[in-house]
């Protein structure tokens, strides 16, 4: 977790962020990640189901450095993915295919191909978001010569409380299949000997801070399970998808736990606890427990306004969320704030954009800090990068058992120069 040391100093996983710096010579722009509260948050989240059926499918897509997918992975978790370079990346991983889901909205034949391929039985559920895609799974079943297992994406008509870029779960989105197109899903399923249905999911997006939403839409799911079962074999699970808050300073009031425990009282009252509960967490299994660490290239001082910038070498290629959804991420000094002056500074980074700019920040004067964090940038931070403007994608450290276990560099500035050079 993120602390101060008795000297005052920025900490990741009890070592100081200089000591961190130091010990893996990566330079900045740099993720640092604390691997050991990664795996903590992961088990009490597994352990909040108690004896009930699970999977947590963690959501590959928030973070999927190898470090934290393995620590996931031994911590009981499977995965959700959403390409097919994240299934291969998985399975190269160790999972096991009846771990995985894959969830999205459009998938390509080679994917599907990939998916019904993995191991003796293919995954555990290709989760089809359209009418249309069950007669291409079913297709791409025939020609393989194997059944698929998959699940339908509802979409349940629930909006979120959350930032436009991130609700997927209203009648507009693109996601999932409508209620109404419920019928003619079945009936496509139905058509298809290779399809074999085997769960129900939604996801309503991300950044959720209250459960209602949450059971709102899983009780969308629990009406249609239980229409689905009359007179049938049973389903194997329920998926009520990901989105869970977190605190990124402005508070979050549900924890992971606290969601799940819901979910399972929601499924004994609605009576589908017979049913395996799957659900899709990203951001709040990492985003808490990485940081971005930058060097203050300068601080510009505008002789004329007074206006204060704080120019740090990590930009929006390296973290966009803040350019995308005007997310507000914490910004401190990593090291002691000597009780001084401070003053308010615009924090921005060297790209050419005016949206390169990670906010309006309270930082002290004397000393300007030399390296500042970026906290809360473990989930949709480093996947999210980009070479934008030649620059090198940043460095990733990985904190473990108190010390600095692993590091993978920044990008390479002549491979990207090749590959600007390769037609
Ligand atoms: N399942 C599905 C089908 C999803 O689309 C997502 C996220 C998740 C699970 C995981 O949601 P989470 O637990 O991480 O909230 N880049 C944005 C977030 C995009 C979320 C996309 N889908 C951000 O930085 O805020």
């Amino acid at each position: 977790m993120f602390g101060r040391d008795a000297q005052g100093s920025a900490t990741l996983g009890g070592l100081s962020v200089d000591e961190i710096l130091a010990t893996a010579r990566c330079g900045t722009p740099a993720y640092l990640y604390d691997v050991d509260a990664i795996r903590a948050g992961a088990r009490d989240l597994v352990q909040s189901f108690g004896s009930a059926p699970h999977l947590v499918a963690y959501a590959v897509k928030a973070n999927s450095a190898a470090p934290i997918l393995r620590a996931l992975f031994a911590e009981g978790c499977g995965a959700d993915v959403v390409s097919g370079g994240e299934l291969a990346l998985v399975l190269e991983a160790g999972l096991p295919p009846n771990r995985i889901v894959f969830s999205g909205v459009a998938k390509r034949d080679d994917e599907i191909d990939r998916a019904l391929s993995a191991g003796p039985a293919g995954i555990h559920a290709v989760q089809a978001e359209s009418v249309e895609e069950i007669v291409r799974i079913g297709a791409r079943a025939r020609a393989l010569g194997r059944r698929a297992r998959i699940s339908l994406r509802i979409n349940p008509g629930v909006s979120v409380d959350t930032h436009a870029h991130v609700a997927t779960g209203h009648d507009e989105a693109k996601f999932g299949i409508a209620r109404g197109d419920v019928a003619d899903a079945y009936a496509a399923i139905d058509a298809h000997r290779e399809l074999e249905l085997v769960g129900l999911s939604s996801h309503i997006g991300s950044m959720q801070t209250a459960i209602e939403p949450y059971l709102a839409s899983a009780g969308v799911l629990f009406d249609l399970v239980r229409g689905r079962e009359v007179g049938r074999r049973p389903l194997e699970f329920v998926d009520a998808g990901g989105g869970f808050g977190i605190d990124y300073g402005a508070d979050c009031p549900v924890t992971p736990p606290a969601f799940v425990r819901a979910l399972l009282e929601a499924e004994r009252q609605a009576g589908v606890s017979h049913l395996q509960t799957v659900i899709e967490p990203g951001r709040s299994l990492v985003g808490p427990f990485g940081l971005l660490a930058a060097t203050v290239l300068q601080a510009k001082v505008s002789r004329s306004t007074g206006r204060r910038w704080l120019m740090i070498d990590a930009g929006m290629n390296d973290l966009i969320r803040p350019a995308l959804y005007q997310a507000r991420h914490r910004i401190e000094s990593a090291h002691r704030e000597n009780g001084g002056a401070t003053s308010s500074y615009r924090v921005v980074g060297p790209i050419c954009e005016s949206s390169d700019d990670f906010g309006e920040h309270q930082l002290s004067t004397d000393p300007v800090p030399s390296v500042v964090v970026i906290r809360d940038a473990g989930a949709y931070g480093f996947t999210m990068a980009c070479n934008y403007n030649g620059r090198p994608l940043p460095a990733e450290v990985f904190i473990a058992e108190g010390r600095v276990a692993s590091v993978a560099p920044r990008g390479d500035t002549a491979a990207w120069i090749a590959s600007r050079l390769r037609a």
